[in-house]
């Protein structure tokens, strides 16, 4: 199962992604990096930021694939993932804006019923990332619902990028990012798929807060189940949790956990 760190605050969590992702820059200058939109990962965004300027680390190589997007946002819209990935990791970061890609890149807002733009775009996304050697690092939220990725509950464990249905619950927690009005809130999206999100060599979850401790449990105690798709993580060699102690509350093994990462050498990173 994943290595599971807890840890006391969003912030510490973001300095613990940002050592492992600048140490993994400095050796190798073109990385790739997973990237996710949402809440959880904004803090570790801050924290590399930091760290590469602290180190002045040369960011202009680095290449980046986002997990996610909407369909039907223009790329333009506020929103829409590719504004957000741009806005908190490529410009505060440095990175080269024409090595970052997200899903609904090449679709700009074309609507669902696009099949021409549609239908090959998660083939030719996974293709794009297979051409860069793989993502080095994944770093992932996760839903209260168990999803990683816009992978909702039975989701297939082995799938690759595709267009999805969100469930409404996603809908309505996505909704404060659009005026509170879950109509404005697209039905469909484009994601990587578990499978993919597999194929990268580190991952790392971040979960913040009590709306998340049901989800941890299940992901990392409970069973394999397309039902919850991020248990998918008990089957990656190299993945990491980091939580706070409210989000690991339902962990049966909690003691545990912080006894290993309390006594883990050094040299070992994460
Ligand atoms: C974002 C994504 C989602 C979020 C998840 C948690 O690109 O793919 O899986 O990571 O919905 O969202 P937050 O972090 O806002 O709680």
């Amino acid at each position: 199962m994943p290595e599971v760190i807890i840890v006391k605050n969003e912030a510490e969590a973001g300095e613990i992604y940002a050592r492992a992702v600048a140490d993994l820059i400095k050796s190798k200058p073109d990385a790739v990096l997973g990237l996710a939109t949402g809440s959880s990962p904004l803090a570790a965004y801050q924290a590399l930021a930091k760290t590469v300027k602290d180190e002045d680390i040369d960011m202009s190589r680095v290449r980046g694939f986002a997990l996610d997007e909407y369909i039907g946002l223009p790329l333009s819209h506020p929103e829409s993932y590719h504004s957000t990935i741009h806005r908190t990791v490529v410009e505060p970061l440095g990175m080269n804006p024409d090595l970052v890609h997200v899903p609904g890149d090449v679709l700009d807002g074309a609507p669902l019923e696009d099949g021409d733009k549609l239908a090959h775009a998660g083939a030719d996304y996974d293709a794009a990332i297979e051409a860069a050697g793989g993502i080095d690092v994944q770093i992932l939220g996760i839903g209260t619902d168990g999803h990683v990725g816009f992978n909702e509950p039975g989701s297939s464990l082995a799938s690759g990028t595709r267009i999805k249905t969100l469930v409404e619950q996603t809908r309505v927690d996505n909704a404060r990012f659009f005026d509170d009005d879950i109509d404005q809130v697209p039905t469909h999206c484009i994601t990587q798929g578990i499978g993919t999100i597999m194929r990268a060599r580190h991952l790392v979850l971040l979960a913040f807060g009590a709306g998340k401790a049901e989800a941890v449990a299940q992901t990392c105690e409970g069973g394999v189940s397309a039902f919850c798709p991020a248990s998918a993580l008990q089957m990656h060699p190299h993945a990491t949790i980091i939580v706070d102690e409210a989000a690991a509350s339902s962990l049966r093994h909690k003691e545990y956990y912080q006894y290993a990462y309390t006594h883990k050498p050094a040299w070992q990173g994460i």
